[in-house]
């Protein structure tokens, strides 16, 4: 999978997309990753990519031009085929895991991050195929956004995590939370790990966690039960 990103801060995905999972995905070329400066695609001595809101408010918006550019640069002036303009705002869609999976199985998709009071609003018109929100927060940037998506998509790519069933039992796959989960010493100032994970028994074990993770959804988030 290809994931372009347009950022006035291509310098904060580094320290993210560097480490871990993500960085490993890289080296073995499950993801590929691309940051653009928007910088580089605005005019002036100066290269501005805001302006002042017309009809006044505010603080300032991204301009329609530099996005323009950047966008049929990297794309090619007939875009989109094969390939999804996402804009990160919080007025999108909320992000959750049907909608990462929705995503993890697109060959392309590029990423626009927003700034300042958000985007002149004929970038969406333009190019925007979707807008995706990460909760019912304001953020800074679209840059936090990104990375969160990006992660949550690369995990979820075949061959990026070592064992192909963490995904099966992980939280919202499925409906429902993950259950319980402990690990050595097995008994911790009293707290004993729970008899039937060291039982051995496997059918036990799978039953004991369907159970928990009913249970588990139950209490703490009872509206994934009713969907
Ligand atoms: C300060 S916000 C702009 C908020 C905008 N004035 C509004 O009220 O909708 C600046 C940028 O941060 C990003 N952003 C902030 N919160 C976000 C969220 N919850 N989900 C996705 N992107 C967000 C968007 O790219 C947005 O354009």
């Amino acid at each position: 999978m290809r994931i372009d990103v347009i950022t006035i801060f291509p310098g904060m995905f580094e320290p993210v997309l560097g480490e871990s999972i993500i960085k490993r995905a890289r080296r073995k070329r499950k993801i590929d990753i691309r940051l653009h400066d928007l910088r580089k695609y605005a005019q002036g001595k100066h290269r501005k990519v805001d302006d002042k809101p017309f009809g006044g408010g505010p603080g300032m918006l991204m301009k329609v031009e530099p996005l323009f550019k950047a966008v049929s640069d990297i794309l090619g002036v007939r875009k989109k085929k094969g390939c999804k303009v996402l804009l990160l705002t919080p007025q999108g869609k909320r992000l959750d895991q049907k909608k990462v999976r929705q995503i993890a199985e697109l060959k392309r998709i590029l990423l626009i991050c927003g700034h300042y009071e958000g985007v002149d609003e004929r970038v969406r018109k333009l190019f925007v195929d979707e807008e995706i929100s990460i909760g019912d927060y304001v953020l800074t940037g679209g840059e936090l956004p990104s990375m969160v998506l990006i992660d949550a998509v690369v995990r979820l790519i075949p061959g990026v995590l070592g064992d192909e069933n963490s995904n099966v039992s992980e939280s919202f796959e499925g409906g429902l939370l993950e259950y319980p989960q402990y690990t050595r010493p097995s008994d911790f100032r009293g707290l004993e790990v729970p008899k039937v994970l060291v039982s051995g028994d496997h059918n036990k074990i799978d039953e004991w966690r369907r159970h928990q993770s009913f249970k588990v959804t139950k209490k703490k988030r009872p509206d994934l039960l009713k969907k």
